[in-house]
């Protein structure tokens, strides 16, 4: 039986390609290659969001050229994000010979009919189309194992937010239809999910060219009523998307989780506004403490970029400041990295490398104590956790998250898939330990 292998880098959305993808080469007999095998066919889906994940991807690209030397009918794919970016499918086909399939973010699907025109023709295909499609509804997949499922909501953006490549590579935002999505879930759960993540680049801007009315707070209502499920999360919101009407979502339906991500990327107004985010930082700030008053245990993390261009120490002081003052329960953070043909890429105020890392380290280490606090804060409490299996650090004990996202290690008989009530005993940055006080949710107080 022919063999696959597909590495998958960036976003969530990315990993839910990925089982797509994984589905199709499954329905034409292809099984996933043993760690260590060489595989028939591999499966680059790539990310291009930032420089460094470029870099990766074409380093692993190059590496590649070996397994055709041990494997020369081995079949090299490289898909995704990377190659909609105009000129790199060219670029990639004269650098790297050995690669045999190009495809763009818009008909990942084709993988299958790429495959068999090479294997028939063993001549190279480039299939990148300029323009989007609606995404197809009933394509296979093979999910990641779990009591987690993602499920793609709606593609593309259209924000345009000027340091950021996504609306080039994904297109337009097309939003998938509420029975479509409604019908998937279920189907997961008939399958045994226990929660399911809604993923979209803009997930909150859900339905808005759908022309039914409905709102991603609509969608929550109509994913919450799946019977069976116990989860639902979503990610990533924008926060000039974020109306009291989701506010209120989150905090009344039983099964949607209280954690938001918020990327709030800057703290200083100028940034906001030369990076086109559509909102100030009082705006943010606002919505922020309305989302803490309607749910005081909703957690709330975030993205930050240090080193846009033009940002100056006052800029920058002022991101630190909101970080303190809103105080996230996590922060991603990174290092602004210029994208070929955003707009920023030509905007003046370099930073230089330098102070980019001496500011990204500052804010992780404020943002650390802040997440320490936090956790600390917790313990003694008693928290819901979906139980999600043996822990991979430590597989003596089960690793479960709360409804806030948090990671919690404890010791139970209860399987994967069970909702224990957890009393937090010891706490850490990353993860916390508990011990199961009972079956099910706590009471609310
Ligand atoms: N440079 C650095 N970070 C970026 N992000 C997106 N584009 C860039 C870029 N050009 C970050 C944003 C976004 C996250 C997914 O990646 O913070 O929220
Ligand atoms: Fe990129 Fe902004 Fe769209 Fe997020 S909202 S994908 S940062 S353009």
């Amino acid at each position: 039986m022919a063999t696959y292998r597909i590495i998958t880098y960036g976003c969530q959305m990315n990993e839910r390609d990925s089982e797509t993808i994984a589905g199709i080469l499954a329905g034409r007999g292809y099984r996933k290659a043993a760690e260590g095998e060489d595989p028939d066919i591999v499966v680059l889906n790539t990310c291009c969001v930032r420089e460094g994940a470029e870099r990766k991807v074409l380093g692993k690209t190059q590496e590649l050229k070996a397994l055709k030397t041990t494997h020369p009918q081995a079949i090299i794919a490289v898909v995704g994000c990377l190659s909609q970016q105009p000129g790199v499918a060219a670029s990639i086909m004269k650098k790297m010979p050995h690669v045999d399939i190009v495809l763009g973010t818009h008909n990942i699907e084709r993988i299958g009919e790429a495959l068999e025109n090479v294997a028939a023709l063993r001549h190279p295909v480039i299939e990148v189309l300029d323009q989007e499609t609606v995404p197809p509804e009933g394509l296979p997949a093979v999910r990641a194992p779990g009591v987690r499922a993602w499920v793609t909501v709606m593609y593309g953006c259209d924000n345009f937010c000027s340091y950021c490549i996504v609306p080039y590579v994904r297109g337009r935002e097309r939003s998938r239809l509420p029975g479509e999505i409604k019908a998937e879930v279920q189907r997961l759960v008939d399958e045994g999910f226990k929660e399911v993540v809604l993923l979209g680049q803009n997930v909150n801007a859900y339905g808005k060219r759908l022309g039914t009315g409905q709102d991603f707070a609509d969608l929550l209502r109509e994913v919450d009523s799946v019977r069976g499920l116990s989860r639902v999360r979503f990610m990533t919101s924008h926060p000039k998307d974020f109306t009291q009407k989701m506010i209120c979502a989150v905090r009344d339906l039983p099964t949607v989780c209280e954690h938001i991500h918020l990327p709030v990327q800057s703290g200083s107004n100028s940034v906001l506004e030369r990076m086109n985010r559509g909102y100030t930082r009082e705006q943010y700030m606002d919505l922020a403490s309305r989302i803490r008053q309607a749910m005081p245990d909703c957690s709330l993390t975030t993205d930050i970029i240090v080193g846009f261009p033009g940002e100056d120490e006052r800029g920058f002081a002022e991101t630190k400041d909101l970080v303190r003052q809103i105080g996230f329960d996590a922060a991603f953070t990174f290092l602004y990295s210029p994208r070929k043909g955003t707009r920023a890429a030509s905007m003046p105020g370099e930073v230089p490398q330098e102070t980019k890392k001496a500011r990204i380290s500052q804010i992780i280490a404020i943002q650390n104590e802040i997440t320490q606090r936090k956790n600390r804060d917790l313990a003694g409490q008693v928290f819901e956790v979906l139980v999600e299996g043996p822990s991979e650090r430590d597989p003596s004990v089960k690793a479960g998250r709360t409804r806030q996202n948090k990671m919690v290690h404890f010791r139970t008989s209860a399987p994967a898939g069970s909702l224990v009530s957890v009393r937090v005993t010891a706490t850490g940055t990353w993860t916390l330990r508990g011990e199961v006080v009972g079956e099910g949710s706590p009471p609310t107080t």
